[in-house]
């Protein structure tokens, strides 16, 4: 059974310094941290940490990821890859919250190159404390997983 306080993070080298910042964060929130790295500044491909991190929420070891890359849309894609993720790309805290609210998200993306330490930590706070509001959003968040095949 999933451990409800667990988030995973992983970013390529591009967002280190924004990872560590946002694992700083919440883990004084109370939330567990699973962060996967990397830690060193050599040139890491986004693909492959966007895929460690959706695997362990896709298997029940976290409950939600967050991951970064320059812009968080290469790593996003990569994540959206892994059955199971719901993943989306955020630079406004209306749709941090709203990728919670209406499609069940599982996921945040953010681009350390696009947003500032302040503005990720607000889309962070919102994406984590944000429920997901079901209903008329159930039916069609199961469309989404029936895409996956
Ligand atoms: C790395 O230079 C950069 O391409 C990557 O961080 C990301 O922005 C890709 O989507």
């Amino acid at each position: 059974m999933t451990d409800n306080t667990r988030v995973v993070l992983s970013s390529d080298h591009s967002a280190i310094g924004l990872r560590q910042a946002i694992a700083a964060h919440i883990a004084a929130q109370g939330w567990t941290v699973v962060d996967i790295g990397p830690t060193t500044p050599e040139s890491t491909p986004y693909p492959e940490h966007g895929a460690a991190a959706a695997r362990r929420v896709a298997d029940g070891d976290c409950r939600f990821g967050i991951i970064l890359c320059g812009t968080g849309q290469g790593i996003m894609m990569a994540a959206n890859k892994v059955k199971g993720v719901r993943c989306g790309v955020c630079a406004d805290t209306f749709s941090s919250r709203m990728i919670r609210q209406h499609n069940d998200a599982n996921m945040l993306a953010l681009g350390a190159r696009v947003i500032g330490e302040g503005l990720a930590l607000d889309l962070v706070d919102a994406f984590l404390t944000a429920p997901f509001d079901g209903g008329r959003h159930a039916a069609r968040v199961e469309m989404i997983k029936a895409l996956e095949g």
